[in-house]
């Protein structure tokens, strides 16, 4: 909790601070919130949700023995601030947002694969400002093969990422060559080191890690070695092939090796098509291009589903719209996988 106190003007014993989630009672990368708020002499505390995590929770009680009035007021927009964090927590999964921009006509790409660019410049810098907030960002082999991205945030100048995101490839046959960016900017990260602990890196480097099939990581070893040795880590995903358990898997192993809270994916219609259909997508972040292809063989932004009735797709609820220069931004929260 980032706190000071006194800087209102207002005596600090006559004000109430309102927090999204209940303050923690342990230390983890800063010291206790509620040590802090009873060092600065504030009388009440409001907030939005117990904490449900054994070892951050407890900071309720430990600010009521100190006098502090205490009061949980739930509130649905508060709440969401915290969702991440208790599905973690309580669930074992990260939160998982899908990211992709598209032409007026639905399509991230043309036929060939061209995408480069379909949004504007402004567009394009909220990206990277959202990637700045993010614990990790998801591509598939297939993106990875025709953009070559290097997935960091790049900020304007003097404005450091608040932190430096896992880069992570669904890479079933083990096809990443050596040549690609997030191999060559790659750092490792060794298990166990929670995400949101790692601020820096050496410049423009950051971890990279590949999920391959089980059978690729048996039968390509020497690839394997290869690549660890140039601080990429490489993940054998247990051998379901491409079904749904091989993705909730990944996603627990996030989480269970890096404390991973947030996702963003940014790939094609293949990997994020069986993101959704897996039911492990909570949010839509969508670019608008003002384009059109008019070709029904260009590229769409989620493959894998067959569906007959309307009632049967995906629902979603809108939850900003905005313009950007031209371009379309929408944010939706899926309300039924
Ligand atoms: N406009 C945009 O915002 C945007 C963003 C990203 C990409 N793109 C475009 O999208 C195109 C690439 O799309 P794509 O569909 O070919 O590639 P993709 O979604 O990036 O990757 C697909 C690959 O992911 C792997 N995969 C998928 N589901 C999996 C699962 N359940 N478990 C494990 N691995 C899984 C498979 O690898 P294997 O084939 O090895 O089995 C699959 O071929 C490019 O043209 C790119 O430019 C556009």
């Amino acid at each position: 909790m980032p706190w000071r106190a006194g800087t209102a003007g207002s005596p600090i014993a006559e004000c109430t601070a309102y927090v999204t989630l209940e303050p923690c009672g342990h230390t983890g990368k800063t010291g206790p919130c509620a040590d802090a708020l009873i060092a600065a002499g504030i009388t009440r505390v409001v907030f939005a949700r117990h904490d449900p995590h054994d070892v951050s929770g407890g900071g309720a009680s430990k600010l009521q023995a100190a006098g502090i009035e205490v009061s949980c007021t739930p509130c649905p927009e508060a709440q969401r601030v915290s969702d991440p964090f208790c599905r973690r927590v309580t669930q074992g999964l990260p939160s998982i947002t899908c990211k992709w921009a598209q032409t007026l006509d639905g399509k991230i790409a043309t036929r060939s694969g061209h995408s480069q660019w379909i949004s504007n410049e402004t567009s394009r810098r909220v990206v990277h400002r959202i990637r700045s907030r993010m614990d990790a960002i998801i591509t598939g082999i297939g993106t990875v093969m025709r953009d070559d991205p290097l997935l960091t945030a790049r900020l304007p100048a003097g404005r450091p990422p608040k932190r430096v995101a896992l880069r992570i490839v669904f890479d079933p046959a083990f096809d990443i060559p050596h040549s690609c960016q997030l191999v060559q900017t790659s750092c490792a990260i060794p298990v166990g080191t929670p995400v949101r602990t790692v601020d820096t890196m050496p410049a423009g480097r950051a971890p990279t890690i590949v999920c391959i099939s089980d059978h690729a990581y048996r039968s390509q070893t020497v690839k394997v070695d290869s690549l660890s040795r140039e601080g990429v880590t490489v993940i054998a995903i247990p051998e379901h092939g491409r079904t749904m358990p091989s993705l909730e898997w990944v996603a627990r192993e996030l989480v269970r090796r890096y404390e991973v809270t947030n996702i963003l994916v940014e790939a094609g219609g293949g990997l994020t098509g069986t993101l959704l259909k897996a039911k492990l997508v909570g949010e839509l972040h969508v670019f608008i291009g003002p384009r059109l292809l008019a070709d029904d063989r260009a590229i769409d932004p989620a493959r894998m589903f067959q569906i007959e009735h309307i009632q049967d797709g995906t629902e979603l609820a809108l939850r900003r719209a905005r313009v950007l220069d031209g371009d379309v931004e929408l944010k939706y929260r899926v309300v039924k996988p």
